[in-house]
């Protein structure tokens, strides 16, 4: 290609635009400096536009004209973190701070008597986490913080958002991550909930809704139009040209390579420096052109930090100090009870609106009848209602003093508002819980959820969004209907939203599969309260079949239990051999759950429907008579090959149980490396110790 060859002069000059554009961008977003007027950055901008639809194939992802969005996605593929991205711990207190210091001082050896410690403080944004991965200084990919481990990739939508390059300056290290926090500034919010309403759309409570919200919008045009903006906090990288020492030189590191980062950033001395930061930057709170909800302190030599390293999921060298939440005063008008997923059923004050923690709260949960009574909360009464980031607001207080004569005392109801079925109280938690399991509609998604699991049926690609639209339709109420084939069919799933006719396929394919299950899985699944794959596999052993179950007696199981339980304290104190406790591991209360669940007909319709639609169970393979049959183990330590749940499984395929703690009844302690304080119990309670070759010799 020679200098005057059209297509190379073409690519010339859109990569002359495109650097000039996100210099632009660089200023206008990132620096808040533009030095060209709009109309001149607009002109640039369709030049670019046009000499891209003259040659598609010059337009490159990190093309500014990119940022508009593009095709809308079916579904966020997942992404696991190069490194996981983690949580802070909280404080809300000075003492909280004062001890956060003290241990870092203790672990790092700093005489509090001669030296301080460097902190670097920055606000705590109020927005989503996000890891940017750029390689040959190329954005390539970009994650939500998700679990901490794996995250959704938003990539498509992050290229949207101005402050956030595409592409890195030159001489930008080759692999990198930086983190930080994808947010929306407060104008923006209000010029996006201006044109919500004028739209008639849904208004957003707050800008971190806002930003979540656009976020994870599958269709990235729409992101596009809702001006987010990045910050940068952090970054990982294994391979820089020159390492940096400190978190500042982090934050300096990264504004090099063209990222926003909040100018409030600093570096402070000891708790004093902490604590003075902490309420200069709660008197510019509100001035601020974003929400945080408090500062955070980052320990700032980089060497300290890895020596202060992690604790579970929180590192030990930084603390987010939060604000407190914020408080306003309103009237209860009423008292509702709803019934939640569980079917637990919790009273929510219905309140006169009020503006507090950045939104309008019309609603406060009351929790449970026993903070109802301890906080004396009255339909009338004047209250003080708190609201901390995204938290369900709540009651704190009453005001008593104004509590208008005649105010009405509140009661639980004895049945479900929603279905009618009977309401019972849970002693041991202070909770109501509706009794109408399977055919409550509030509890309907839930248990389906539930039933569909992994450890229940296991019925892959039924998830959130399947149940929902199933249930919102009218095609699934109970987990019957899963089975019922004129209902489910592949054309109906196909005709679902983002449903292709492949996916509908593989439901209707799932679906079938899971008919072949266990008792102790499909027990499970039925989600009775308090019955999890322990109690499960506890009643499959001693019934053997559902038919066994369902014609079980209740009351008579009960008296006979507590009969042998009582003959036992008899035996022991004569030194006989104790008899077998039937359903022993199963307390009274489960077996009231179990009893009152199997008493309502819906449920045993449910149950008988599931049978007639071809639910079977295979044998449990639980070997009689075998080396590991009823013995009881413990695991400790981490085994060379098997997982924890690998081995927990095989040892339970094989007749055995596993429980957490040593005891005298422990038959044998697997133990592994970096085994711990049980290995010392089992030497103690003299309990044979194996290893892994050991269990596999056993297994067989
Ligand atoms: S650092 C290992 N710095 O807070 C520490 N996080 O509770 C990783 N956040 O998920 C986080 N502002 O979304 C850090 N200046 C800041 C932050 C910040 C907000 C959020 C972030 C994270 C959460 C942790």
């Amino acid at each position: 290609m020679t200098a005057d060859d059209p297509r190379a002069q073409a690519a010339h000059r859109a990569n002359e635009l495109r650097a000039e554009i996100e210099n632009h961008n660089h200023r206008y977003y990132v620096l808040d400096d533009p030095s060209v007027t709009d109309a001149e950055f607009d002109r640039l901008f369709r030049e670019l536009q046009a000499l891209e639809a003259q040659h598609p194939e010059l337009v490159t992802p990190d093309s500014p004209t990119q940022r508009v969005g593009g095709v809308a996605a079916a579904a966020f593929d997942s992404v696991t973190h190069s490194q996981p991205m983690l949580s802070l711990n909280n404080a809300f207190e000075v003492e909280e701070v004062e001890a956060f210091d003290r241990r870092v001082r203790e672990l790092l050896g700093v005489d509090k008597l001669e030296n301080e410690v460097d902190y670097a403080v920055e606000p705590k944004f109020d927005g989503l986490a996000i890891s940017l991965r750029y390689e040959q200084g190329r954005l390539v990919s970009g994650a939500t913080r998700g679990d901490g481990y794996t995250g959704e990739d938003v990539t498509a939508n992050l290229r949207t958002i101005p402050s956030l390059p595409l592409r890195l300056p030159e001489g930008a290290p080759p692999l990198i991550e930086v983190r930080g926090e994808v947010l929306m500034l407060r104008a923006d919010f209000e010029r996006l909930n201006r044109q919500q309403q004028a739209q008639d759309a849904k208004l957003f409570a707050n800008p971190r809704n806002a930003a979540a919200g656009s976020l994870r919008q599958l269709d990235s045009a729409i992101t596009a139009q809702r001006r987010l903006t990045f910050f940068a906090y952090g970054l990982v990288s294994d391979n820089l040209q020159q390492p940096l020492d400190s978190h500042q030189q982090v934050i300096d590191f990264v504004k090099k390579l063209k990222f926003k980062v909040a100018p409030e950033c600093a570096v402070v001395q000891g708790v004093a420096g902490l604590l003075g930061y902490y309420r200069q930057i709660g008197l510019k709170r509100e001035s601020l052109p974003y929400d945080i909800d408090g500062v955070v302190y980052k320990v700032n030599s980089l060497a300290a930090q890895q020596k202060l390293g992690f604790v579970s999921r929180a590192p030990r060298f930084a603390l987010a100090h939060k604000f407190p939440a914020e408080e306003a005063v309103s009237v209860v008008l009423g008292i509702d009870v709803q019934v939640g997923r569980t079917g637990a059923l919790t009273p929510v004050a219905r309140l006169e609106p009020v503006f507090v923690g950045g939104v309008t709260v019309t609603n406060a949960t009351l929790h449970n009848i026993d903070q109802v009574r301890t906080k004396d909360v009255h339909v009338g009464d004047t209250v003080i209602v708190r609201r901390a980031g995204d938290v369900i607001p709540e009651v704190v207080r009453v005001a008593p003093e104004k509590r208008p004569a005649g105010a009405q005392r509140f009661e639980m109801p004895g049945v479900c508002p929603v279905c009618q079925s009977r309401v019972e109280r849970i002693e041991s938690e202070a909770a109501y819980r509706c009794t109408g399991g399977l055919y409550c509609p509030a509890q309907r998604k839930q248990a389906l959820l539930h039933f569909a699991s992994r450890r229940a049926m296991d019925i892959e690609g039924l998830g959130d969004r399947l149940v929902e639209q199933l249930v919102d339709r009218g095609l699934v109420a109970t987990p019957a209907d899963l089975y019922d084939q004129q209902r489910l069919t592949v054309e109906t799933l196909a005709a679902l939203d983002r449903m292709a006719e492949k996916s509908a396929e593989n439901i209707v394919a799932a679906i079938a599969k899971s008919r072949h299950s266990t008792l102790a899985r499909f027990l499970f699944a039925l989600g009775i309260y308090h019955v999890g794959e322990e109690v499960a596999k506890i009643l499959t052993r001693h019934f053997g079949s559902l038919e066994a179950l369902l014609d079980a007696d209740w009351n008579q199981l009960n008296a006979e239990k507590e009969r042998i339980q009582k003959d036992n304290v008899k035996r022991k104190a004569k030194g006989l051999e104790l008899r077998d406790v039937p359903l022993a591991g199963i307390g009274p209360e489960i077996m009231g759950s179990i009893a009152n669940f199997l008493q309502q007909p819906h449920n045993r319709e449910v149950i008988t429907q599931l049978i007639q639609r071809g639910v079977v169970f295979a044998e449990e393979r639980v070997a009689a008579g075998g080396a590991v049959s009823g013995k009881v183990f413990v695991l400790t330590g981490t085994l060379p090959t098997l997982g924890r749940d690998e081995a927990k499984a095989k040892i339970e395929a094989a007749g055995g149980k596993v429980t957490g703690s040593v005891s005298k009844k422990t038959d044998y302690v697997v133990a592994g490396a970096e085994a711990g304080s049980k290995l010392d119990k089992a030497q103690e309670l003299g309990v044979e110790v194996i290893d892994e070759a050991g269990l596999l010799a056993l297994l067989g």
